[in-house]
């Protein structure tokens, strides 16, 4: 049998949180989607000593942020209807920027001819590879697992794993961006703009400024006993991504058009945007 170790890397212990969460909402009977990769890894983890570090942030989570288990709920499902709209719309390529252990690629229902391209750190990335293999769950489309630094020319590998930037992309940056300074996230945007052909979409979340500040140490502080820092946080998502030829529609994180019936409560903390590329006012 493979042997899996959790990744060792500060934020890509925020993977394993954000992954626990989709399994707790997968157990709900009301669940807004199921992904048995999440049960996946707790089971292949179970005697890791890092799922035990991501447990005890989970039982201080629900004391000082007991909004977010709620908000990774509505989020997820929020991507996944975004990403199922764009492939039933006729596009076949999707890239994961930053894709930790998020399973879409085994629990999405995906038409036949889909590629996706789920990029993460050199270590996060063997592990879902592996996570993916020892637990027998069938793809739904072709995974291409490819490792890089979302700092640096990401596009190379990318490319090289089959990408092909003269067809559309349904692109999904989920739980990144405020783990990138400003000029990374900058030119991560720059870099999905010029690789996206007429016709791709865009999905994003960003944090709200107002985490940066005193409002949001509570979260902040969990964020860091992980390992990880939030370096970015922006609340003019429209404009940026406007900025960059995409037209956006943007939503806060507890705002009641996107909350399938829940209440995200009381920590509305992050913007989901949803954007389709047009150039013409750029
Ligand atoms: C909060 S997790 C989100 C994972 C996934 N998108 C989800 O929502 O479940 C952050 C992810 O960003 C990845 N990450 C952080 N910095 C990165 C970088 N510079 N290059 C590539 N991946 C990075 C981590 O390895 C981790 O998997």
């Amino acid at each position: 049998m493979v042997e899996l170790r959790a990744p060792s890397i500060g934020v890509g212990q925020t993977a394993l949180f954000i992954a626990w969460m989709r399994q707790m909402e997968s157990e709900r009977p009301d669940a807004l989607f199921r992904d048995p990769l999440a049960g996946a890894m707790l089971s292949a983890l179970a005697e890791d000593p890092v799922l035990a570090d991501v447990a005890e942030v989970i039982k201080q989570t629900h004391t000082s942020a007991r909004g977010f288990p709620t908000y990774f709920a509505v989020r997820t499902r929020f991507f996944d209807d975004e990403i199922l709209a764009g492939v039933r719309g006729g596009i076949r390529q999707v890239v994961t920027l930053a894709a930790g252990v998020d399973g879409r690629t085994v629990r999405l229902d995906l038409p036949d001819g889909t590629q996706w391209y789920e990029v993460d750190l050199p270590e996060m990335t063997e592990f879902k590879d592996g996570l993916i293999a020892h637990s027998g769950l069938p793809l739904r489309c072709a995974r291409h697992g490819i490792a890089a630094d979302l700092r640096e020319d990401w596009s190379v590998p990318l490319r090289a794993a089959g990408f092909d930037p003269g067809l559309p992309t349904v692109w999904l940056v989920e739980g990144l961006l405020m783990y990138l300074t400003d000029a990374a996230g900058e030119a991560l945007l720059a870099g999905v703009s010029k690789l996206s052909a007429p016709g791709s979409r865009l999905t994003l979340e960003h944090l709200k400024a107002a985490m940066l500040q005193e409002e949001g140490r509570p979260a902040r502080e969990r964020v860091e006993e992980q390992g990880a820092r939030w370096l970015s946080a922006r609340d003019d998502l429209a404009e940026w991504l406007g900025g960059h030829g995409w037209r956006a529609r943007v939503y806060a994180g507890d705002d009641p058009r996107i909350g399938q019936g829940r209440t995200v409560a009381p920590l509305p903390a992050c913007w989901l945007a949803t954007a389709v590329l047009d150039r013409s006012g750029v």
